[in-house]
């Protein structure tokens, strides 16, 4: 594969209006969802970027159809040969985890290779795997794999340590196929979450308590097949929001709910932007002048982890001093280096980061070290002086589409070459 780069020249403010496409986070899955029923699936909304064609080579590595039409996917999971998600693909992309769920609850076993670490932490699974344990599954873990079996699952009562977003989904989907009513409490509360339990109750589920903290999941109901339009990407908007701000610029971003983005936006306007609903959209306004902000990540709806490395951007170009407290992924500051490689001045202390207001940044080339952290490298060039080469681009790929081209109709300079 012949790697990319973008080749960015800064200092040019974004106007115009842009479209967020469907949520990464929620079509994944919705996808692995899809195999909870032998009858077809079609989800509107599906973004075309690489993690979502990973789970479709998932998918279809189970022995379930998946096709493309538009932006729309088309699933059939009818009879399987196989129940387990390889290394190969599993490595690509550790949300491949979800499908653990849907396949007990379907066929009463699977096998998934153990997602390993990856740029901004070490990404245990454990209550994934307690929680389907106490639902009566055999959790045995060999040869890099996790397997589950369970003749029936059984309704449980969960407590999380924590409200993951991924333990929820895996177990919202083990508990539509077991027996009584399960209660996962402490539950992640996210709007992708929302969206997958909105699926699922259009495919039959019995399930309350969507968006609080305690799901209660009634099950096994017959589930069939069902059409159904994936939630707006509150993080593409949210970055689409820091790109104008940075920049200087006044941009309508669409396709978003901005109740999805409370946080954020309470945050760019503490920061002294201007940020409202307006025009059909999300209205964002940047003037320069920016002051100092302190925020601190936590799960929905609390400042997303996903936009922590896109507001370091706009914090290092105000006046002051930010602090930054990441607490959802232990190692999500790795990104840093390279920004202050671009004049940023920033420090880590355990899980804070102090930000000082350094005014401009200076384009440099510079490597994306994971996907958040990528986008964030794109903004810093937008807002630069000079020339920005961003590599290592395949990780904005994976969540964003087409994101030069999203930019270019905004009016910035930013064109993919392929890298040396
Ligand atoms: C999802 C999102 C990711 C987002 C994250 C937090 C997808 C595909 N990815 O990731 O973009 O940044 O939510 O909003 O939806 N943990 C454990 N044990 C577990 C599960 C999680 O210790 O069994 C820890 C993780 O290591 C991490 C924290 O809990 O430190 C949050 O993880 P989680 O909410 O599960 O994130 P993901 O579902 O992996």
């Amino acid at each position: 594969m012949v790697e990319s780069k973008f080749v960015i020249r800064g200092g040019i403010p974004l106007r115009g209006r842009v479209r967020v496409g469907g949520a990464k986070n929620s079509v994944l899955k919705l996808m692995a969802a899809s195999l909870l029923t032998p009858e077809e699936c079609v989800i509107h909304n599906a973004p075309r970027i690489a993690d979502v064609e990973i789970m479709s080579e998932v998918l279809r590595h189970l022995g379930a159809g998946v096709e493309r039409e538009g932006d729309s996917l088309r699933i059939r999971a009818g009879d399987f040969a196989f129940r387990e998600a390889p290394y190969h693909l599993v490595r690509r992309m550790r949300a491949s985890i979800v499908v653990l769920g849907p396949l007990v609850a379907r066929w009463g076993e699977a096998s998934v290779a153990i997602p390993g670490g990856c740029n901004i932490g070490s990404r245990k699974i454990d209550m994934h795997l307690k929680g389907l344990a106490e639902m009566g599954a055999e959790i045995t873990t060999e040869h890099g794999y996790v397997r589950a079996r369970a003749t029936k699952l059984k309704a449980a009562n969960i407590l999380l340590d924590f409200p993951s977003v991924g333990a929820t989904e895996n177990l919202v989907m083990a508990a539509v196929g077991a027996e009584g009513t399960t209660r996962i409490e402490n539950a992640a509360r996210e709007p992708e979450i929302q969206d997958l339990i909105s699926f699922l109750v259009s495919m039959g589920a019995h399930i309350e308590g969507s968006g609080t903290p305690v799901v209660e999941v009634t099950g096994p109901t017959p589930l069939h097949g069902v059409e159904h339009t994936a939630v707006g990407d509150r993080i593409e908007a949210g970055t689409l929001a820091v790109a104008a701000a940075v920049t200087g610029g006044d941009v309508v971003i669409e396709g978003a709910d901005p109740l999805h983005l409370g946080m954020p936006l309470e945050k760019l306007r503490d920061a002294g932007v201007v940020a409202e609903n307006a025009d059909g959209g999300i209205r964002v306004k940047g003037e320069g002048d920016y002051r100092s902000v302190d925020l601190a990540t936590l799960p929905y709806p609390g400042f997303p982890t996903d936009l922590q490395p896109q507001m370091m951007v706009l914090l290092s170009l105000a006046e002051g001093i930010s602090v930054v407290t990441e607490n959802v992924f232990e190692s999500r500051f790795m990104f840093v280096d390279e920004l202050n490689r671009m004049g940023c001045d920033i420090s880590i202390e355990g899980h804070h980061a102090i930000v000082k207001g350094v005014g401009r940044l200076s384009g440099a080339e510079v490597s994306a070290p994971d996907l958040r952290a990528g986008a964030a490298l794109v903004l810093a060039g937008l807002a630069a002086e000079g020339e920005t080469h961003v590599l290592d681009i395949h990780h904005v790929d994976r969540g964003y589409e087409r994101l030069e081209e999203k930019l270019s109709a905004l009016g910035a300079d930013i064109r993919r070459e392929e890298a040396d």
